[in-house]
């Protein structure tokens, strides 16, 4: 086998849910050594491809050919038996394990009966080394960042595959050196002649990665094209169907906020994790935290939700002071909160899109005050047709919802709360390219009709065009602050390498 031969081929592929029609008719074929990008907006089927791919879902209909020969996986595991392998965003694996017992789990190497824990170290080891990992394999999964968990997934995925790797959004929680990190890692397998799947949001990433790439929309295929040979305008009008431009940046032309202050923290602290910061936000203003992963900016968010408590520093809201804070609360005081990790801290799969969307705004009035049937469906449809989340019907569960469609109904969720602050902690985290213009210009609407935001994002060029004011935390600090036409990529990366550099004095009540 040489590389540029055909090593995975799907043909006339299609998949049917209640009320979807997800694929209909796709063809799909992986080449060696190349990295291939599966593209489409929010609910294109782009997972479920991958999933009738591995076994998760059967097919209606269609064949799959490796190698040359057809194969059916009737499960996940079948799959990787067959050489494909699959890492997921949400990253299962057992964080109370060793790193090295991740890697072997369900696969433990044994000698006369028992476990041959020698043999498993230094396999470990050896496999890492060949993804230039340097980790201590002894050492619980749990003392390791995300990005490094995602590594381990992708290791043991490796290690299990013959030949095709399929990686479904696995950036959306790295910063910008842990993708470089990844990518590294994935430049080495395709010269090693693997196939790689690549799903991702991040269009930059594909024009940097992938060789080739294959778009769905609605189900079905639209095309497959050489990267190099695709412009991105191309890419996104592909996408979604219709003209697109790189669109002029909806970047605030005039701020709306009042001198009237909403929320104002005063060197709130918490041991390990926060160092005193204080910071304000005024009616309808938009104030961006910036930080590299790991600088305290959710951590701050956790504080002013409640989530976590602060061991010292006030927090006042309106006239009210407060010395504590818990998530009951702060609903009630009207603050919303978009968190970051939407699998722990927001989706309830088990009930419906309308359960989940009305779920904060019920907590809100209290379980006495029940929302009539008829007034909910109100509130989902007009968040449905508002973020244009794309489903059969509000009845569904909502872990049927394509990723993206899933994070719009968490956004709706604290939407309906009619918040005075909310907090939204990576807004456009898998959401597809053209929903993520729609995400801001929403956020700019907002704020114009007097809600304060307090938005946290990797992509700065996002907090660029929504915030008024910018703070930069770095090793859990406040290092400083950058607004109006001062805040650039550049000013801001510098900030947040060097620190410091302070010019202008926030607004604090009663001072
Ligand atoms: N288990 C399921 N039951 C019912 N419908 C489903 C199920 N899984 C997916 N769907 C539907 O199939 C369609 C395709 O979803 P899929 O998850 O493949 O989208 P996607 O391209 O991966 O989108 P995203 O970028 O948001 O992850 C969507 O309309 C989704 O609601
Ligand atoms: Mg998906």
């Amino acid at each position: 086998m040489r590389s540029g031969d055909v090593l995975l081929k799907m043909e006339e592929v299609s998949k049917t849910f209640p009320g979807v029609k997800a694929l209909s008719d796709v063809n799909f074929t992986l080449r060696q050594g190349e990295v291939h990008a599966l593209m489409g907006e929010n609910g294109a089927g782009k997972s479920t491809l991958i999933k009738v791919l591995t076994g998760v879902h059967p097919m209606d209909q269609g064949k799959v050919y490796l190698n040359g020969r057809p194969i059916v996986a009737r499960s996940p595991l079948e799959a990787q038996h067959l050489g494909i392998s699959t890492v997921y965003q949400e990253i299962n694996l057992c964080t109370n394990l060793s790193v090295a017992e991740n890697l072997y789990i369900g696969r433990l190497p044994r000698r006369r009966g028992a476990i041959d824990w020698k043999k498993m170290h230094a396999d470990s080891e050896q496999l890492l080394r060949r993804l230039n990992l340097n980790l201590d394999v002894k050492k619980s999964l749990s003392d390791y960042s995300v990005a490094i968990q995602q590594m381990v997934a992708i290791a043991r995925a490796v290690d299990m595959s013959s030949g095709v790797l399929i990686l479904d959004e696995p950036t959306s929680s790295l910063d910008a050196q842990e993708v470089q990190q990844l990518f590294a890692v994935m430049r080495k397998l395709r010269d090693e002649g693997m196939g790689i799947v690549f799903v991702t949001h991040f269009l930059d990433q594909v024009y940097e990665i992938t060789d080739r790439i294959t778009i769905l929309r609605n189900g079905s295929l639209v095309g497959e094209y050489e990267t190099s040979k695709l412009s991105k305008s191309s890419l996104v009008t592909h996408m979604i169907g219709r003209e697109w431009k790189e669109e002029d940046e909806h970047r605030k032309t005039e701020s709306s906020y009042t001198p009237e202050v909403v929320m104002a923290a005063k060197s709130l602290t918490r041991a390990g994790s926060i160092k005193p910061v204080s910071l304000s936000v005024r009616k309808g203003e938009v104030v961006g935290l910036a930080g590299l992963l790991g600088s305290g900016r959710s951590e701050f968010a956790n504080l002013i939700f409640g989530i976590d408590q602060a061991d010292s520093g006030v927090m006042t809201l309106g006239a009210e002071q407060f010395q504590s804070m818990n998530p009951k609360k702060a609903i009630r005081q009207g603050i919303g909160f978009c968190p970051e990790d939407r699998k722990i801290a927001g989706i309830v799969g088990e009930l419906t899109i309308r359960e989940n969307i009305v779920l904060a705004l019920q907590a809100k009035k209290g379980i006495f005050n029940y929302i009539p049937l008829k007034k909910q469906q109100e509130i989902a449809q007009r968040f449905i047709d508002l973020l244009r989340i794309k489903t059969p019907s509000m009845e569904q569960r909502i872990d049927n919802l394509s990723g993206g469609n899933q994070q719009k109904v968490i956004l709706a969720r604290w939407l309906a709360t009619e918040p005075k602050l909310l907090i939204l902690d990576e807004p456009t985290r898998g959401i597809d390219v053209g929903s993520k213009g729609e995400i801001r210009r929403l956020i700019l609407d907002l704020a114009k009709s007097g809600l304060s935001i307090l938005i946290i994002s990797s992509e700065l060029q996002e907090m660029i065009e929504c915030a008024d004011r910018i703070v930069v935390l770095r090793d859990r600090m406040q290092v400083g602050e950058i607004s109006g036409g001062d805040m650039n990529e550049a000013s801001i990366m510098k900030m947040i390498a060097e620190g410091g550099g302070t010019s202008e004095q926030y607004p604090q009540t009663g001072s």
